[in-house]
């Protein structure tokens, strides 16, 4: 048992979140979001399981093929890329891209020849709880004049991308992309794959949309949209490994800070891998083995040096809470690991892997 904290992660929920998405939308390919959970024991099991991988960076393709995947399974979708990462990747057998202006696709047709590549669009979509703001994509408008340049660049242009945002509540937010898209796929000849992106929702400490109406809204929306289906993509991280892992932490300390309101310092925060805490964007729910105890609000705060360092201003905790007490974060398996640092000489998050009960590996 590493020292806490650290991330257990169970491959089981893994593989029935991987089914509960295939049952919701059976005909779309599954391209996990390594950058949610790049863990090997994760990527492996979505090799044996049939995934593809869409990678953000050179070393998230390092990460793949260190698992044992093979470049043609990979997407590079960031569409921020320097030159020399893209050649990085296509010698690595990388052959589909992600762009969203034309410097960068006359870069991948520069370093990547003859590639597919994907459009990323960016209609305005319904606020998500993570957002991008206007960080990436191109005006839906852009996108034909952009895909035709790509094939008279020698790439191969296959289809149009768009993410509604992560931890996205509004399941219609997907009809919206895949109505732009229709527009898009009638003006350019030869386009092959819709990728309807990420932003799958997983619940924290409240109900959220599940799969199977999320799935419904992107079906119904390709249904009206596309009466012969294209190549369809989802592209998950959240939703693979969100709900497989609980992140095992403990009080450090307890007091009443200068502002008269309780404190409860854990040994994990911002920095350590909690970083989707920022703004407090998500809200994960603590347990505690107090729980059933009188509560009331705290400010709960990690344990470095920095003032930005406060997870939450105020979230109810047991009032008998003490320095040493074990807490568990529920669905701490997407955005931990890979955010953390070790910032302050805190260590790395690391992770525990099980099989439903049975520990099989420590990392
Ligand atoms: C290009 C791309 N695809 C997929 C994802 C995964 O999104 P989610 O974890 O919301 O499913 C992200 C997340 O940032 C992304 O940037």
């Amino acid at each position: 048992m590493p020292g806490r904290p650290y991330l257990t992660i169970d491959l089981a929920t893994v593989r029935s979140n991987v089914a509960e998405l295939r049952g919701a939308l059976p005909a779309a390919e599954i391209r996990y979001a390594v950058k949610a959970n790049p863990a090997e024991p994760v990527l492996r099991l979505l090799a044996s399981l049939g995934c593809a991988f869409d990678v953000a960076s050179v070393g998230e393709v390092d990460l793949c093929v260190a698992a044992g995947i093979d470049g043609a399974l990979m997407t590079f979708g960031n569409p921020l890329k320097k030159p020399a990462e893209i050649a990085y990747a296509f010698v690595r057998g990388v052959r589909r891209f992600t762009f969203d202006t034309a410097a960068g696709l006359a870069a991948i047709a520069e370093n990547a020849p003859g590639s597919r590549v994907e459009c990323r669009i960016a209609p305005t979509f319904p606020s998500s709880v993570t957002p991008f703001g206007h960080k990436f994509g191109c005006l839906p408008a852009d996108a034909v004049g952009l895909l035709t340049d790509a094939s008279r660049l020698g790439l191969r242009a296959d289809g149009v991308a768009f993410h509604v945002g992560s931890q996205q509540l509004d399941p219609n937010a997907w009809e919206i992309g895949i109505r732009c898209a229709r527009d898009i796929f009638d003006a350019v000849p030869g386009l092959a794959t819709l990728n309807v992106g990420g932003g799958i929702p997983v619940a924290y400490d409240t109900r959220v949309p599940g799969v199977g109406v999320v799935g419904d809204a992107i079906a119904d929306a390709l249904g009206q949209y596309f009466p012969a289906l294209p190549h369809v993509v989802i592209e998950p991280g959240r939703a693979v490994v969100g709900s497989a892992g609980t992140l095992s932490c403990e009080v450090v300390s307890v007091r009443t800070g200068t502002d008269g309101r309780r404190w409860v310092y854990l040994d994990i925060g911002r920095y350590g891998g909690l970083a989707e805490t920022e703004n407090e964007y998500i809200r994960y729910r603590l347990r505690t083995g107090r729980d059933g105890d009188p509560v009331d609000d705290a400010v709960v705060a990690g344990p470095t040096c920095d003032g930005d360092d406060v997870l939450y201003r105020q979230y109810p905790l047991p009032l008998t809470l003490r320095p040493g007490d074990p807490v568990e974060i529920d669905s701490a398996g997407a955005y931990t690991t890979s955010y953390s640092s070790s910032f302050n000489g805190f260590a790395c998050l690391t992770t525990e892997f099980v099989e439903v009960t049975d520990a099989v590996t420590t990392g």
